[in-house]
């Protein structure tokens, strides 16, 4: 058997897979976010190590392990010290506390086209170089301390094996990776002061990060299980979605939601709108737009007000509504946003609320904001690459309404696989590759189970209401500015 392993950034996830790609298990543990404030969002490395071993262990009480894949959320800033203790609690992709590191960096490095041009992205706040720039101006001691820098699935790798590593997928959302090069960006490095040494060797998704240490191996009742060295999440859940090849393309909706095209173009976007990152194939990259609340704008509406019956219950409600949630808009910037503002002060709104609006019309609206989130980076992205075929995975793709809502916004058909089990699984088919398996081999494994099409009617509705979601966001801007996240 296979195991996948995912270090979300709400669970952790382990999936048993045989041979020919049949799940056979899954199991997970809840993981917490820690916010002290408005922008600050942070985990500590050692509950993934912990949630990690507990889920190794139950796996092993059924099940008998050969190779291991890992995956996990990208971006978040693990550094450890000499001891190979983390330093401190990881800085999480969704952290947004690091605006001016970005433009110091930026400035240092002599503007935003010359950061493009080294590491295809300019410096988002969610990435791990304006993050280690945070650090050391602002915790110089646990800079000082720092000996090493891995991402989330590379610090467990490191806990498996003994060995510190990472993949080019992971590496390239870092900001410090040439993405002609395929290597670290010495010389930026230099300019930035950020000491080099720190950073892990790179080598392919489906290698060999090393065998899982033989403590561990005696604890489990394995021998000479392979752990592989795995890719970033939205890479690895592409891989599990068949993205394999220029113009096919993935739409994830999970507490992040993702719009990923894979391309061989060796051109990022000029603008710095969409991500342009390594996949988790050799020789492929992908265009990625990134909305920071996807289903966790749901969640938050369903634990702070909400239903608790579940989708069911959900769905009857906004199939009480209307497409266009009769008037109301919702923007889901609860963490500021990413694609296409970049703006850390943005605020989830829920606008155009009269006393005739029902509790449907309210989900409805949050739904149907999602969507336009990820139209908006579906457009962003069409101006770079031909789209040819887009597949829909993550949490929000398991119910066919919304995905037809999705689909109505995108005015293309979505693909829905058969094994939707987003990274883990992806994870699962590297840990595959790495006990020898071709990536031919493993592709075969997934499966279209159908297709949905969208609705010609409300293609025209959306058409509208997208306009308004998009005047919204420039009409509030001036505004979000002026009031900074408190809590
Ligand atoms: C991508 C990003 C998120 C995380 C979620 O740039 O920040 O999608 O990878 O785990």
């Amino acid at each position: 058997m296979f195991l996948g392993v995912d270090i979300g950034t709400t669970s952790v996830k382990a999936l048993v897979v045989e041979e020919e790609g049949k799940i056979v298990a899954s199991f997970s543990r809840p993981l917490q976010v820690y916010a002290p404030d408005g922008l600050s969002r942070e985990q500590n490395p050692l509950d993934w190590q912990e949630a990690v071993l507990s889920l190794l262990q139950q796996v092993s009480e059924q099940y008998r392990i050969v190779s291991i894949g890992l995956t996990g959320q990208m971006h978040s800033l693990v550094m450890l010290d000499k001891q190979d203790l983390p330093v401190r609690h990881s800085i999480l992709w969704c952290d947004q506390r690091t605006t001016k590191a970005c433009r110091e960096l930026t400035e240092i490095l002599g503007g935003e086209a010359e950061v493009i041009r080294r590491v295809g992205n300019p410096f988002f706040e969610g990435f791990t170089l304006p993050k280690i720039q945070w650090v050391k101006t602002k915790e110089r001691e646990n800079y000082e301390k720092t000996r090493s820098i891995l991402l989330p699935k590379d610090y467990i790798g490191f806990v498996l094996t003994g060995e510190k590593g990472t993949d080019p997928s992971d590496a390239s959302g870092t900001g410090a990776f040439g993405f002609t090069t395929d290597q670290w960006d010495e010389e930026l490095l230099a300019l930035c002061e950020i000491d080099s040494s720190l950073f892990p060797k790179v080598t392919a998704s489906g290698s060999l990060r090393g065998f899982l240490r033989k403590d561990l191996s005696n604890r489990f009742g394995w021998e000479n299980v392979c752990v592989v060295t795995g890719g970033a999440d939205n890479a690895v859940a592409a891989l599990g979605a068949g993205i394999n090849e220029p113009g096919l393309g993935m739409v994830s909706v999970g507490t992040s939601g993702t719009v990923v095209v894979a391309t061989q173009s060796p051109k990022p976007d000029p603008s710095g709108r969409v991500h342009y990152f390594n996949h988790a194939l050799p020789r492929i990259h992908y265009y990625m737009g990134v909305m920071l609340s996807a289903t966790h704008s749901l969640d938050w509406f369903l634990n702070r007000f909400g239903k608790k019956g579940g989708w069911s219950e959900l769905e009857t409600a906004i199939s009480n509504s209307e497409p266009g949630s009769r008037g109301l808009l919702f923007l889901p910037y609860l963490n500021g946003e990413r694609t296409p503002y970049r703006n850390a002060d943005a605020k989830g709104v829920l606008f155009g609320i009269t006393s005739s609006h029902t509790e449907g019309d309210a989900y409805r609206s949050i739904i149907e904001g999602i969507s336009f989130g990820l139209r908006d980076s579906y457009e962003l992205i069409k101006t770079l690459t031909p789209i040819r075929r887009l597949r829909i995975v993550g949490g929000g793709a398991k119910n066919k309404i919304w995905v037809r809502i999705i689909a109505s916004n995108l005015s293309m058909p979505l693909e829905i696989p058969k094994t939707d089990q987003g990274a883990a699984y992806g994870a699962a088919m590297l840990a595959a590759v790495g006990a020898g398996h071709s990536d031919k081999e493993i592709l075969r494994w997934v499966q279209v189970a159908e297709t949905v099409d969208p609705h010609p009617e409300w293609e025209k509705t959306y058409q509208e209401s997208f306009r308004g979601y998009q005047k919204l966001y420039s009409t509030l801007k001036e505004m979000f500015s002026l009031y900074p996240p408190q809590a």
